[in-house]
């Protein structure tokens, strides 16, 4: 299987033209998996909730919707994608898996970062698998990073794969995902974004670095700090499936949760 990510630099607001240079860049790429980063279309940084709501659409609807929903039927492949999400009241910063017949998997934001949560209501549909082709699949964005109970817990359910779409501002998490993916011995795929936003009179640099980590913690593929650009590599996800550290370790199995 093919999991692959786009690093982009988004123009805020400007979402018709941010699609464009995503579908653009893998038009002739082959992949099973994509994984974009977090607000992808949008950008990151709103004013104020109003100008996030009016930038937001409902799950399953919507222009970013309907564009990848046709991108991940023409390549024939699951594209997991961060959008503003509103639902009645709130809105979420959620991120959307769309395969190729059209079905769906809606996952929004659990850990909001900083003054997010000035903007966002926290996420209410915590964390799940699913299956795509022989592989099993897990969602967490950006912030999630920070509390390894986000990843444990996808691992515990019997995620293969962490598909992690990200707006990094922290320089830690790159090399935090190597744990992450070392500790839950899960591949995880973090897709960032280049370039800078300076809207609110508070600049934030993101840091790039999309990674995609093996079980082992090894970086299969990467992209630098400011460069935009598409990386994927071949896996067998059953490789996450061998939670032997030694041959008397078993990562879940030897754990002691009467003492956590
Ligand atoms: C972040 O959670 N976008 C930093």
């Amino acid at each position: 299987m093919k999991i692959a990510l786009y690093q982009n630099s988004p123009v805020f607001g400007e979402i018709e033209q941010n699609i464009k240079e995503v579908s653009v860049a893998v038009k002739n790429e082959d992949f099973d998996i994509l994984v974009l980063p977090e607000l992808f279309a949008t950008g990151y940084q709103f004013k104020n909730r109003d100008e996030a709501l009016s930038l937001a659409d409902k799950a399953g609807s919507g222009i970013t919707f309907e564009r990848i929903q046709q991108l991940a039927a023409q390549k024939d492949a699951l594209i997991i994608y961060g959008f503003l999400e509103k639902k009645g009241k709130k809105l979420f910063n959620s991120a959307m898996a769309v395969d190729p017949s059209g079905n769906s998997f809606l996952y929004q934001k659990t850990h909001l970062f900083d003054t997010e949560k000035n903007i966002f209501n926290p996420g209410e549909t915590g964390f799940f698998v699913f299956d795509y082709k022989e592989a099993k699949i897990g969602m967490m964005i950006c912030f999630d990073w920070r509390y390894p109970e986000s990843a444990r817990k996808l691992a515990l359910l019997g995620a293969q794969i962490i598909c992690h779409p990200s707006n990094l501002v922290l320089s830690t998490c790159p090399d935090a995902m190597i744990t992450r993916a070392l500790e839950n011995m899960v591949f995880t795929v973090t897709s960032d974004r280049v370039g800078l936003e300076n809207r609110c009179g508070q600049p934030l640099k993101f840091t790039g670095k999309s990674r995609i980590i093996s079980p082992q913690g090894k970086i299969l593929a990467e992209l630098g700090d400011i460069e935009t650009g598409f990386i994927a590599t071949e896996i067998n996800p059953t490789d996450a499936d061998n939670k032997a550290v030694t041959p008397n370790n078993h990562l879940f199995d030897d754990r002691r949760t009467e003492f956590y």
